[in-house]
């Protein structure tokens, strides 16, 4: 059996240190040698944030990194909304590039990638700043080779939809912080154990958000429909290509509030589908709604044609089977 997604790791890694007034030139490190003091700042008022990217291998073995920039402003983000030290984006770019170039060669073929996981995270040994920011703060660029996200097939998920909770604090929600992960676990858990339910699509207040990881978008017909863009929920970088390349097929793109009721009500036609977008598996069919203690079927409860148009639009532009007529793709060999 293929080992589960993200638990194999390149052996080393690019690493900076900001020691409270300046960055460290960028190391190559092995990726198993960080040492933090017991009181880091991390491990106790959880200030990290971190980043999930890929790099792909095309046939002439160039290897791309997909909306890097994207990534990179949305971790300078996440580190400024917690309050750790700001970011040298530059030095964020070099250090990717420099860690995915030195395994170039290890990059996986489609449908595998490499996977990148830049971390920002608070170092300041100060057991009593719990209401006060780290001053020092690490950051590294780990990286893991994933093979085919759909070795098994298409299965078809099943989110409880749970609109009482919320999945983070909704000043939160756009941060990919760790903390939140850790705030969603508990409810998720329980859903797998309570309902066998693949993943949680919180809907605080009956308004359809996202699930534990991924962005949430309902297809009907010719139109995509997912929630506006505001401060509850991460902003997936998936989300935002696969938006842009359903209005370049000349879908109906409509960023709106959408509930629980409407959600069922379209659900329940033929046709209808409904996926998760992530960098993991860039779009995931969803084949059943768990609500109120009843199973409502998506569509005919297989996986829909525009889920799998899109997927394949967007994997062809990563994997250079199509032209990259957006820009996306950075090359790092
Ligand atoms: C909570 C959450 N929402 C959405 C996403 C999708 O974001 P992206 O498409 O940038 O991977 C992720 C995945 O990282 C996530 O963890």
């Amino acid at each position: 059996m293929a080992a589960a997604f993200g638990t194999v790791f390149m052996p080393e890694m690019a690493i900076s240190w900001f020691d409270g007034s300046r960055w460290s030139s960028s190391e190559m490190v092995p990726s198993n040698s960080i040492s933090l003091h017991p009181g880091a700042h991390v491990l106790h008022y959880s200030s990290t944030c971190f980043e999930g990217l890929k790099a792909f291998q095309h046939k002439d073995g160039s290897v791309h990194l997909f909306r890097m920039d994207k990534n990179i402003a949305r971790l300078a983000q996440s580190s400024r909304l917690l309050y750790l030290p700001e970011l040298n984006e530059k030095m964020v770019s070099d250090m990717i590039k420099e860690t995915v170039a030195r395994f170039a060669n290890e990059v996986p073929a489609p449908p595998g990638s490499l996977y990148i996981r830049p971390t920002h995270f608070g170092t300041e040994a100060a057991i009593g700043k719990a209401a006060v920011a780290s001053s020092e703060s690490c950051f590294f660029v780990l990286t893991s080779p994933v093979g085919d996200y759909f070795s098994g097939g298409d299965k078809m998920l099943r989110l409880l939809l749970e609109d009482e909770g919320m999945r983070c604090a909704p000043h939160m929600g756009m941060i990919k912080s760790g903390g939140n992960y850790a705030s969603a676990l508990g409810p998720i858990s329980r859903a797998r154990d309570d309902v066998n339910a693949d993943q949680i699509l919180f809907c605080p207040n009956g308004d359809v958000q996202e699930t534990g990881a991924a962005n949430f978008l309902l297809i009907d017909g010719n139109e995509i429909i997912t929630k506006a863009l505001d401060e509850s929920f991460l902003h997936g970088v998936t989300r935002d290509s696969l938006l842009t390349l359903a209005k370049d097929m000349g879908m109906t793109v409509s960023e709106r509030n959408i509930s629980v009721d409407e959600l069922l009500e379209r659900a329940a036609k033929p046709g209808c589908e409904a996926a998760l977008s992530g960098t993991a598996a860039v779009l995931a069919p969803v084949g059943t709604f768990i609500y109120k203690g009843k199973e409502h079927t998506v569509g005919e409860g297989s996986i829909g044609k525009t889920t799998l148009k899109l997927r394949s639009t967007l994997n062809n532009i990563q994997w250079g089977h199509a032209e990259d007529t957006h820009g996306w793709l950075t090359r790092v060999n």
